[in-house]
């Protein structure tokens, strides 16, 4: 059976599907000439990533195929309500990237108390001429170990990013509708365990608490960090969102930096984007990256594997 991964896929993925059975096909056609393709070489599964759009028209242009995947987790690009319909199996790997998001939030965290973001513009640009300057600039750094990280939306990479702050010593506060009480096990290199018991705590109690706040909801309607919730955060906040552009009122992030009542914010998603707003790009209290919070090589191996063993239990 031939399997198409238009958007790519890593090679643990390959070597897995390939050991039973399936042939992998990685040329990435052009999303117009993509039903053709499928069509002519028979394929049955179709592998993609957010860049392939599956709508209602492949779908049905497609009558062969049984399997779309998405590698990752959102499936905004495909129609899964018609793929299911027509009685086509739809997976994604929603977990596969959780560590390397919660990975990347504590690099914006870490950067930021110690102002790595505008340290890393001025030294290349006056270190030569500057430095003592710069040395005293940047010398008011804080640890992050003791303080109180709060986390909006606890679903799985909320909970990594937990984990993760649990092993650097933080008190984690978490606000979830949906959840009330979660036990969390670090796993250490030699095989220890701890277990936490974590309650949640009320979002208002949780923005008024918090040194640092991440958020990790799914798309919203409404923003979950306005005007109104900055208001009530701790002066010197720090904020990160590696979610969803537009879980965060951008304009209201600017106007508390501006204030001093947010310290810094790490953001790898914006409302804008993939054109962010040149004011949060040249801002200089805020630590930069472009929606890589998944892009790890750990992640796309995950991703591979846990499509192939997918495939491999429902075509196989
Ligand atoms: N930066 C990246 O590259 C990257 C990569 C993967 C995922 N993401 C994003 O991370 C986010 C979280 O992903 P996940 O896998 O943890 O999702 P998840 O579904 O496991 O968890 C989301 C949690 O948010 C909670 N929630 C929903 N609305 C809320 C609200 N208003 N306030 C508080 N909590 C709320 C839900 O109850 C759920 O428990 C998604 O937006 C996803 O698109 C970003």
């Amino acid at each position: 059976m031939k399997i198409l991964a238009n958007d790519g896929i890593s090679k643990m993925g390959i070597s897995l599907l390939e050991e039973n059975g399936f042939q992998v096909l990685t040329t990435t056609v052009a999303q117009e000439q993509l039903g053709n393709y499928i069509n002519q070489n028979q394929v049955t599964g179709l592998l993609v990533r957010s860049a392939t759009k599956v709508n209602k028209n492949l779908i049905d242009e497609c009558p062969g195929l049984k399997l779309i995947g998405r590698g990752g987790v959102g499936m905004d690009n495909i129609d899964v309500d018609y793929a299911k319909k027509k009685g086509i199996h739809v997976i994604n790997t929603p977990s596969a990237s959780s560590l390397s998001v919660a990975e990347l939030v504590f690099a914006h965290l870490y950067g930021g108390v110690r102002f790595l973001y505008d340290a890393n513009r001025n030294m290349p640009l006056e270190g030569d001429s500057r430095f003592k300057q710069l040395k005293k600039s940047y010398g008011k750094g804080k640890e992050l170990a003791g303080k109180t990280l709060g986390i909006i939306g606890f679903g799985r990479i909320g909970q990594a990013t937990a984990k993760l702050a649990l092993g650097a010593g933080m008190k984690v506060l978490f606000f979830d509708p949906v959840l009330d009480k979660v036990s969390l096990t670090l796993t250490f290199f030699d095989g220890q365990t701890v277990t936490f018991h974590l309650t949640k705590t009320e979002k208002e109690e949780l923005l008024k608490e918090s040194d640092f706040i991440t958020v990790h909801v799914p798309a919203q309607k409404t923003y979950v960090l306005g005007k109104k919730e900055f208001e009530l955060m701790k002066d010197g906040v720090g904020i990160i969102n590696a979610a969803r552009g537009g879980v965060i009122d951008e304009v209201a992030l600017v106007d508390a930096l501006e204030s001093d009542k947010v310290s810094f914010a790490g953001m790898d998603v914006y409302e804008s984007e993939p054109n962010p707003e040149i004011r949060i790009l040249m801002h200089p209290k805020i630590s930069l990256t472009p929606h890589i919070g998944g892009a790890t090589n750990e992640a796309q191996d995950r991703i591979g594997l846990e499509l192939a063993e997918q495939i491999i239990s429902y075509l196989k």
